[in-house]
């Protein structure tokens, strides 16, 4: 029997307010109509706990912009699983915040795209720095509430990166993640634009470093690195089919969130199968799990049992082949496309790496709307009660 997953990722629309340059979402973003109900991500919750699983991190899109967030936040308190929210903040207000609290959220985690109101602003497509600050005021007030402020750092940002940290620092979480982009969905569109140099990649990790000495013990400072200036590839969620279960708006249960880039693999979805049958016996789940998969030099390397052979969609994305090791590794046969790709980023920058204005693709919602009215789709979520969005 394989070792239960510790936490479900809920994602539960792919609607935003925001158009970040570096969304991780798909190209192809779900839409309305083809969102789980109400009813079914409760019964996945139940099923997630029966599983073994910890935790559940609701995420999107914006979660917010689901009507029954709180209900599916009480459901998972009953279910005794730690529940964490992954949100930009918009769609939050005090009452919202209040009542999210009071049925049973344990952890939020709130992005910023910048320190900078307008350079956030331009990152995100829409102005909501300010809201967004005014906000993490007043999640900071709210004792019972454990709260992490998520950047994301790239090329047009790192420069600043101590100021970045002191306005992080001053919106008083008890952790901050510095997030380096990674290149899935539109961010790989964007990537030419977001690769930092590799002078920046340099001083970023000492000014982390030195920030994480200053705020030892009162707050805890996490550092996404970027790992194409990495010399061997992270673990991607902790190996394919490992730890970790994603449910996408549609219902489709991934081991994690680009898999659906991997042209012909089929995943299975929970309108149809359990999580437990997807987790233990779904081809999708099995196939790189483990090491048979792997090709050399992953199948002889001492590193394979820490980064499992790195990211399975990076592979493809970079590569074209899914089961091949992660080009980022420096020991991959294909390392020169990564290398090739830090060099231009180097060439193509001024000193100050922001040199050339960028020309972004921003993150849109080219699917059909909903073929049932918006209100009908929130009757079907309604059947659960529910509280207002805002
Ligand atoms: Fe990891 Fe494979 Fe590179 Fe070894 S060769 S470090 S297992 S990706
Ligand atoms: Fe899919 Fe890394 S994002 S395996």
């Amino acid at each position: 029997m394989t070792t239960p997953p510790l936490a479900l990722i809920a994602e539960l629309t792919h609607r935003c307010p925001l158009h970040c340059v570096y969304c991780s979402n798909p190209l192809q973003l779900r839409a309305n109509f083809e969102e789980l109900p109400t009813e079914v991500w409760i019964q996945v919750l139940e099923q997630a706990a029966k599983l073994g699983m910890f935790q559940v991190h609701f995420t999107g899109g914006e979660p917010l912009a689901r009507s029954a967030l709180n209900s599916l936040v009480s459901v998972a308190h009953s279910l005794d699983l730690y529940t964490n929210l992954i949100t930009s903040g918009i769609g939050l207000n005090e009452k919202k915040l209040a009542s999210l609290i009071a049925a049973g959220l344990d952890h939020l985690q709130l992005s910023f795209q910048d320190s900078d109101e307008g350079s956030a602003d331009r990152v995100a497509g829409v102005p909501v720095h300010a809201r967004k600050v005014a906000l993490a005021n007043l999640i900071h007030e709210c004792k019972s509430l454990a709260f992490t402020v998520n950047l994301v750092v790239h090329r047009h940002n790192l420069d600043r990166l101590e100021s970045i940290i002191s306005f992080a620092e001053s919106l008083g979480p008890q952790r901050i993640e510095i997030a380096n982009v990674q290149y899935y969905g539109w961010a790989l569109k964007n990537r030419e634009w977001l690769l930092p140099t590799c002078e920046q990649v340099q001083r970023s990790v000492l000014i982390v470093q030195r920030a994480q000495e200053r705020l030892k013990g009162r707050i805890k400072v996490d550092f996404v690195t970027p790992d194409y200036y990495a010399s061997f590839p992270k673990p991607c969620m902790g190996g394919w089919g490992r730890q970790l279960m994603l449910v996408d708006p549609s219902g489709r249960v991934l081991p994690c969130h680009a898999a659906t880039v991997i042209p012909g693999m089929d995943f299975e979805n929970v309108r149809e199968k359990s999580l437990s049958w997807i987790w233990e016996d779904s081809g999708s789940f099995r196939r790189f799990r483990g090491e048979d998969w792997m090709p050399e030099p992953c199948r002889s390397c001492d590193r394979r049992t820490l980064d499992f052979g790195g990211c399975r969609c990076q592979a493809f994305l970079v590569t074209g082949d899914e089961a091949a090791t992660d080009p980022v590794c420096s020991l991959a046969p294909a390392h020169s496309l990564i290398e090739e790709r830090i060099s231009h980023a180097n060439l193509s920058c001024g000193p100050d790496g922001a040199s050339l204005p960028p020309s972004w693709t921003y993150r849109t919602q080219s699917v059909p709307s909903s073929p049932r009215s918006p209100l009908q789709a929130e009757r079907t979520e309604g059947r659960v009660s529910d509280t207002p969005t805002s």
